[in-house]
């Protein structure tokens, strides 16, 4: 982690040579780079491994179905601590606390109102985030101070399976953002992860290996502490899917309650790989280009991705862009799917990590 690393030394004072001191800071870091475990085979007893490993104030990184998070025991501050470092976030933004079952729902949250029983009776396990008025449980280091906490009960069966085993030895909810530096890209594989965080996390933290994320964006964010919910960040579960259970007509809470709620995930920028990303405008020749498999490849441009659905859009969105900086492609430009399906979150990334100037 870099707030832990050992500060270089003083050339005068150690009588060193700086290109030594230069040498023997790479091999650090390196050293650093390669010792965080990546599991690949996630059987009962690694979850057990890393549950425990969660239990002692680690922290684990661990496979979603709409992206990887960055866990930690959510009662332990300093664990939780460990997470604004590594992700560089600002501390006083809030965390998504994940359980295995609605059943433990109202440890973390209180006056849930019967919209959002039904949400979590329908969705869960499942891609959605309920924001809820909180309980003594859910202290301030989670909450970012607000009285109100994120709670999810995610579908992947590794994450399920590891929420599992940790209420089983004790605990009671895990705090976990996606697992990337801050304003950067989602990760949706455990190489992701390992790219994006190594550099940052301890040999006793664990990456936990459960193939790519099927969803491919983060859930769909439901604001519930008033009488009428308000989606402040769409992702799978649809305003269409909402309105249909409800009864209601849902509306987006992205003006209104930004004032209210700290949510780094609705700032203008964010979501955002290096490469420049356009949403009109003409590519040129050597441009990044992604679009639906229907659309044909510009001229000389670099097709990243050629998904046949929104689903599949959505899946591998964040991959292409890294694809795209990954080959140091400067520019990518994306034609968005069009839809009130998942494609109103694939608008609303793509508007985010595009190009302002
Ligand atoms: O799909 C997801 O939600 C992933 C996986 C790992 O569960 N998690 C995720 O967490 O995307 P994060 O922290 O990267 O984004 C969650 C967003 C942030 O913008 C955060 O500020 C907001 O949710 N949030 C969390 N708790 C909140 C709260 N109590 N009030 C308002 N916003 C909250
Ligand atoms: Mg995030």
């Amino acid at each position: 982690m870099k707030g832990r690393r050992p500060r270089p030394l003083d050339d005068g004072d150690s009588g060193r040579s700086r290109v030594s001191l230069i040498i023997n800071t790479a091999k650090l870091i390196k050293w650093q780079t390669s010792c965080v475990s990546i599991i690949e085979n996630c059987t009962a007893s690694a979850i057990k491994d890393a549950a425990t490993s969660l239990r002692s104030g680690n922290l684990v990184a661990f496979p979603t179905e709409t992206v990887y998070g960055l866990g930690a025991d959510a009662q332990n501050k300093d664990a939780v601590s460990k997470i604004y470092q590594v992700k560089g976030r600002p501390i006083n933004h809030p965390l998504i606390v994940h359980i295995s079952s609605i059943e433990h729902l109202d440890k973390w949250a209180r006056d849930i109102p019967d919209y959002a029983k039904a949400l979590a009776r329908t969705f869960w396990p499942g891609p959605m985030t309920l924001i809820l008025p909180r309980t003594k449980l859910a202290k301030d280091f989670i909450t970012g101070e607000q009285d109100n906490v994120g709670i999810r009960v995610p579908s992947h069966t590794v994450a399920l399976a590891l929420l599992k085993e940790f209420e089983s030895q004790g605990g009671l909810g895990v705090a976990a953002p996606s697992a990337n530096r801050f304003g950067a890209l989602s990760p949706t594989t455990a190489k992701d992860v390992q790219e994006e965080l190594s550099e940052y996390l301890e040999p006793t933290d664990l990456i936990l290996d459960g193939g790519s994320s099927l969803v491919g964006v983060e859930s769909t964010i439901i604001n519930c502490t008033q009488n009428l919910p308000t989606i402040l960040r769409p992702g799978a579960i649809t305003p269409t899917m909402v309105d249909d259970l409800l009864g209601i007509s849902v509306v987006s809470g992205l003006q209104n309650l930004s004032n209210q709620i700290k949510a780094p995930g609705l700032l203008e920028s964010h979501y955002a790989p290096s490469a420049k990303v356009f949403l009109t405008g003409s590519p040129k020749p050597g441009d990044g280009f992604i679009a639906l498999a229907a659309i044909k490849t510009p001229k000389a441009t670099i097709r990243l991705a050629s998904p046949v659905s929104n689903n599949e859009y959505a899946q591998i969105l964040y991959q292409a862009l890294r694809l795209a900086d990954s080959k140091k492609i400067d520019r990518v430009f994306v034609i968005p799917p069009e839809g009130l399906d998942i494609a109103i979150a694939i608008n609303d990334r793509l508007r985010r990590c595009s190009h302002k100037g």
